[in-house]
C-alpha cells in the first residue's frame, strides 16, 4: 500500500520534532544535506536500516554513510586516529566522509556497514539535519535519496518524484549548495586513501594534514560503490563534446549548446557541480536519445564532476547483472 508522502519546509515550526518522531518510530525519511538529499533512518535500528535498502532497491552488500553531529559522536562508534581527528576538525561540518575501523562494541546496526569492519562517518553542514541528529543523540544512516541506479537528488521535489508513496516525510531545505556527493577517504593510521572524489579535493586534504592522499588500488574493491557504475539518466551520455551536433547539450564556459543548460557560463567548477544533477535531469526530460556534454577541466572539483559523468556514460548494466550503483 502506498503511503502519503508530505514535504515539510525545514523552516516550518515543528519540522525538526516531526523528523525526530518519524526516525524514532523506525521510519525512513528524506533529509537535506549540503551535498545531495539523503534517505535517512536511525543508524542503531537494524529494521529501520533494512528499510533504507528496500526503499532504494539497493543491494544489501553496499554500505551506508553514518551521519553524526560531530567528532565526539563519531568517536562513540569508530576508532578515530590522530589523522582522522585532524580531518574532522578541519573539514567538519562539511562534505568529507571518513571511513574508519568500527569499534568492536559499536551500537551501529551491522546493516549500515554491510557487515564490513569499517564504518563511513560524516558530519553534514546542513543545520536542520545536524539539529535532528543532535536531538536524536545518535547517528542517522543515509545514502543519497534516489532509487538505486538513478541520479542523486538535489531538491526535495526530486526526492518526492522518485520516492513518493514509499516514505512518509521529506524535509525541504531548498536546492543543495554543493550538488554532488561527499568526498570519501579511508583513513587507516596515517594512511589516507581517496575512495570517491568530491568537492573537497585531494590537494586540499593533502595540504591540510601534510600527508599524501593515495589513490585507491582499483584492483581491490572494498565496497561495491567503488565499481565503475552509472548514475544514470535515461538518455545516453556523450562526453567531451565541443558542439551539440543536433543533440540536447549541457555546456560549460564558452561552448555552445542549450543556453539554459550551461553548467557555468563563467567556467566556475563549483557552480558547475551545484548544477550538474539538476541539469542532467532537465536534459533527460528533453530527449530519449542522447545528451551531449561539454569537456570539463579535470582539476579541483572538476575531477569529481568528471567521475560522476564517466559513471553516467558507462555502459548500462541490465537488471540481472550485479547492480553497481548507489
Ligand atoms: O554526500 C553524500 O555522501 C551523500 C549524503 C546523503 O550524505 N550520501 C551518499 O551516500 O552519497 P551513498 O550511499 O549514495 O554513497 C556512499 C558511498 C557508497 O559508494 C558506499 O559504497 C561507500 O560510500 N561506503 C559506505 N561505507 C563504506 C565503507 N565502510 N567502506 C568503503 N566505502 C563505503
Ligand atoms: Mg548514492
Amino acid at each position: 500500500m502506498p503511503i502519503k508522502t508530505s514535504i515539510v519546509s525545514a523552516t516550518q515550526d515543528g519540522a525538526i520534532a516531526l523528523a525526530v518522531e518519524k526516525l524514532l518510530l523506525g521510519e525512513v525519511i528524506g533529509l537535506p544535506t549540503e551535498t545531495v538529499y539523503g534517505l535517512a533512518a536511525d543508524a542503531q535500528s537494524e529494521t529501520a536500516v533494512e528499510k533504507i535498502y528496500k526503499t532504494k532497491g539497493r543491494p544489501s552488500y553496499n554500505p551506508l554513510i553514518c551521519h553524526v553531529s560531530g567528532p565526539e559522536m563519531a568517536a562513540r562508534y569508530v576508532e578515530v586516529s590522530v589523522t582522522a581527528k585532524k580531518l574532522m576538525d578541519i573539514f567538519w561540518p562539511g562534505p568529507l566522509t571518513i571511513v574508519c575501523a568500527r569499534k568492536p562494541k559499536s551500537k551501529i546496526a551491522h546493516a549500515v556497514s554491510a557487515n564490513l569492519n569499517t564504518l563511513a562517518v560524516r558530519c553534514p553542514a546542513n543545520t536542520t539535519t545536524r539539529a535532528i541528529i543532535a536531538a536524536l543523540d545518535r547517528p542517522i544512516a543515509a545514502p543519497s535519496a534516489n532509487l538505486s541506479g538513478k541520479l542523486s537528488p538535489t531538491t526535495a521535489e526530486s526526492v518526492y518524484k522518485s520516492l513518493s508513496g514509499k516514505i512518509p516525510l521529506v524535509i525541504d531545505d531548498g536546492q543543495t549548495s554543493v550538488g554532488i556527493e561527499s568526498t570519501i577517504v579511508a583513513v587507516g593510521g596515517d594512511k589516507i586513501t581517496l575512495l570517491r572524489p568530491g568537492s573537497v579535493s585531494a590537494e586540499e586534504i593533502c595540504d591540510a594534514v601534510t600527508l599524501p592522499v593515495h589513490d585507491r588500488d582499483t584492483s581491490i574493491i572494498t565496497a561495491p560503490g567503488q565499481i565503475s557504475s552509472h548514475y544514470a539518466p535515461n538518455a545516453r551520455i556523450l562526453l567531451n563534446c565541443d558542439q551539440p551536433n543536433g543533440h540536447v547539450m549541457i555546456g560549460f564556459a564558452g561552448t555552445e549548446g542549450d543556453k539554459d543548460l550551461n553548467l557555468s557560463p563563467e567556467g566556475d567548477l563549483t557552480e558547475a557541480a551545484h548544477n550538474l544533477f539538476e541539469f542532467l535531469r532537465l536534459a533527460d526530460a528533453r530527449t530519449n536519445d542522447v545528451i551531449a556534454i561539454a569537456p570539463i577541466p579535470n582539476t579541483g572539483v572538476g575531477i569529481a564532476i568528471n567521475d560522476r559523468l564517466k559513471r553516467a556514460a558507462a555502459p548500462r548494466t541490465n537488471d540481472n547483472q550485479e547492480i553497481t550503483n548507489d
